[in-house]
């Protein structure tokens, strides 16, 4: 694996590749790798030629200045933890080969970016689809490798690059969560003990309103519910707790149409956020998991997911 700072020396690189005749994957990431991350690495590894990590911390993409300086910079053990998935090249870019002198350009998605993180977190996705624009561009890839866990950038990553005409295949990957439920982040680092304990409700409340709302439940108690179940567990605070259409992202009061359910909480000073697919009560019945009373009470992975 070799590690890359200039986007001269990876496009040498990449254009050799393509003389070749070989694909190239891109993983996009800000550091502080976990299994989530890595989860991507392999799916990228399965799916393409070659394959690119790239670690850059985005100030353009943080609405709080805290937040940004808060963030985890962990390169050297990032690059030991990719040392075992014989991936191609880390692309650690120089933040002048992002945003050079003179930067003015920005890459703004309207309709899918408008509300959930977009409305609490101003600016985000703008900050987001710039730098993900310029990354693949970049990295020239074939394939580019994103989480369902930020299921909204997911769709505005896919929205700008049919707009932009990108080649770039955008491909989804499933959330990879803790043996309790709880998606991993580079923010679950930040929890207390205490609060730790209490983060798995949020995988718990999201599957049981999915639940309720697949077996025909009113969603707005569904997720009145849920959001009760939180602030008892807990929780500071709940910036959205809704269920919009999938891939749309548009709000929904009824489930006529294939969603999820969206949330970000506060626990502890830490925003989390997460987001469960409700699935078509057909689905469910079809499905072999035989006892779903059971999996009222419990983590269940096939809702989730
Ligand atoms: P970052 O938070 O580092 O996440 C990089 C990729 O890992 C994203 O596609 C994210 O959805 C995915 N990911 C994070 N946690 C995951 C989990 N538990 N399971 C599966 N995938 C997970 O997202 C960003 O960085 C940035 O916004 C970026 C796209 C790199 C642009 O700066």
């Amino acid at each position: 694996m070799q590690i890359i700072r200039r986007k001269a020396a990876l496009r040498a690189l990449t254009q050799s590749w393509r003389r070749a005749g070989e694909t190239i994957g891109v993983v996009p990431t800000m550091g502080a790798l976990h299994a989530g991350h890595l989860s991507l690495v392999e799916a990228a590894r399965a799916g393409t030629d070659h394959v690119i990590v790239t670690l850059f911390v985005n100030p353009r993409q943080f609405n709080n200045p805290e937040d940004l300086a808060k963030y985890p910079r962990t390169e050297e053990n990032d690059a030991q933890k990719l040392a075992p998935f014989g991936i191609d090249v880390l692309y650690i870019p120089k933040p002048e080969e992002i945003y050079p002198d003179g930067f003015a350009t920005t890459i703004s998605v309207s309709g899918v970016s408008d509300g959930l993180c977009g409305a609490t977190r101003p600016g985000h996705f703008d900050g987001v689809a710039t730098v993900v624009t310029k990354l693949l561009l970049q990295t020239d890839a074939d394939r580019a490798y994103f989480g369902e866990k930020d299921y909204q950038q997911l769709q505005v990553v896919k929205r700008l690059a049919a707009d932009l005409d990108l080649k770039t295949e955008i491909v989804g990957c499933q959330t990879i969560r803790e043996d309790d439920g709880l998606a991993m982040s580079s923010r679950n680092l930040r929890l207390g003990a205490g609060p730790r304990e209490t983060a798995p409700v949020i995988a718990q409340v999201l599957t049981s309103a999915a639940e309720d709302i697949a077996w025909g439940g009113n969603v707005a108690q569904a997720l009145d519910t849920a959001a009760k179940a939180l602030c008892a567990a807990g929780f500071d605070s709940i910036d959205y707790l809704e269920l919009r259409s999938d891939p749309e992202l548009q709000i929904m009061s009824k489930a006529d149409r294939p969603g999820r359910i969206f949330l970000a909480a506060w626990l502890d000073g830490v925003r989390l956020i997460d987001n469960v697919s409700v699935a078509r009560r057909q689905e469910i019945e079809n499905s072999e998991y035989e006892s779903l009373e059971l999996s009222r009470d419990s983590w269940s992975p096939r809702i989730g997911a």
